[in-house]
């Protein structure tokens, strides 16, 4: 039976990546994002059955599309085995003097929220089958990296989030990722916003990894996603891991 894979912030980047290999390997997918047209451009171009991927398009922040994420799956598929957490934003940039609250606690929403919510809403349909939650988290979550106190925060929270499902449910397996740094628009948006936002050092080290070459493909991290999704071993639970840690991709 083919496996069902939830997949938020599919319409670009990481998720774009990971709904890519995942569908490549047979397994059934049901991707979120905002952009309904870019999600189903996606669903589109991967030229695979229709009836094997659906798109709920909204904001993962908001319980009403959690809801729908999940009891989309249920009705198309019959279950779920992997939720991937990965929407995720890195607004505002700035030290905290200089942004809005309103901006910060939005960070969180999206960061935190969504995860919590999705998997509140997913996790007795992954406990039947032992499913697997995915949380994309960042480097961030444990280095300060000046400009971003949300993103760092948000991240440190789903960590420990991560932890959280790992001990309260030991049916499952929850893996918290830190992808490193990945060429996708959020990387381009650093480049582009961080300049005056970010101490000049700290937006420094984006400009020399990305003209040295550095960054990751999203590709390259998607296939590690969905190899710890679809088999990271149960004693994992609750580690927050990088994509290159070799317990890791003796799954690829
Ligand atoms: N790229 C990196 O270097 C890097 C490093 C460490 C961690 N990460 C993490 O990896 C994940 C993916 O990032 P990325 O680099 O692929 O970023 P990206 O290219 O900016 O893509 C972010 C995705 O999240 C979606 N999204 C944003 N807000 C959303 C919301 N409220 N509800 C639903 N979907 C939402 C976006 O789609 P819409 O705009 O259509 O909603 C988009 O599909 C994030 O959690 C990020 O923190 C990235």
């Amino acid at each position: 039976m083919s496996k069902t894979m939830i997949v938020t912030g599919a319409s670009r980047g990481i998720g774009a990546a990971v709904a890519t290999v995942a569908s490549a390997k047979g397994v059934n997918l049901m991707l979120n994002a905002r952009s309904e047209d870019a999600l189903n451009e996606l669903a589109r171009s991967l030229g695979v059955d229709p009836t094997r991927i659906v798109v709920v398009a909204g904001d993962v922040s908001n319980e009403q599309v959690c809801d729908r994420i999940v009891a989309t799956a249920i009705e198309r598929f019959g279950g779920i085995d992997v939720v991937v957490n990965n929407a995720g934003i890195l607004d505002p940039i700035g030290t905290l003097d200089t942004v809005t609250a309103d901006d910060w606690v939005r960070n969180l929403m999206v960061n935190v929220a969504g995860p919590v919510l999705l998997s509140q809403r997913a996790i007795q349909f992954l406990r039947e089958r032992h499913g697997c939650i995915i949380n994309i988290s960042s480097g961030a979550a444990v280095k300060a990296v000046r400009g971003w106190s949300a993103y760092c925060t948000s991240k440190a929270a789903l960590n420990h989030f991560n932890r959280m499902l790992a001990a309260e449910f030991p049916e499952i397996t929850a893996i918290a990722v830190s992808p490193g740094m990945t060429a996708t628009d959020m990387q381009v948006m650093v480049r582009e916003q961080g300049e005056g936002r970010m101490p000049r050092e700290e937006h420094q080290r984006f400009i020399d990894a990305h003209r040295r070459g550095e960054l990751r493909s999203p590709d390259a991290v998607a296939r590690v996603i969905v190899a710890l999704g679809l088999s990271a071993p149960r004693e994992m639970s609750g580690e927050f891991v990088t994509v290159d840690d070799p317990r890791v991709t003796s799954l690829l």
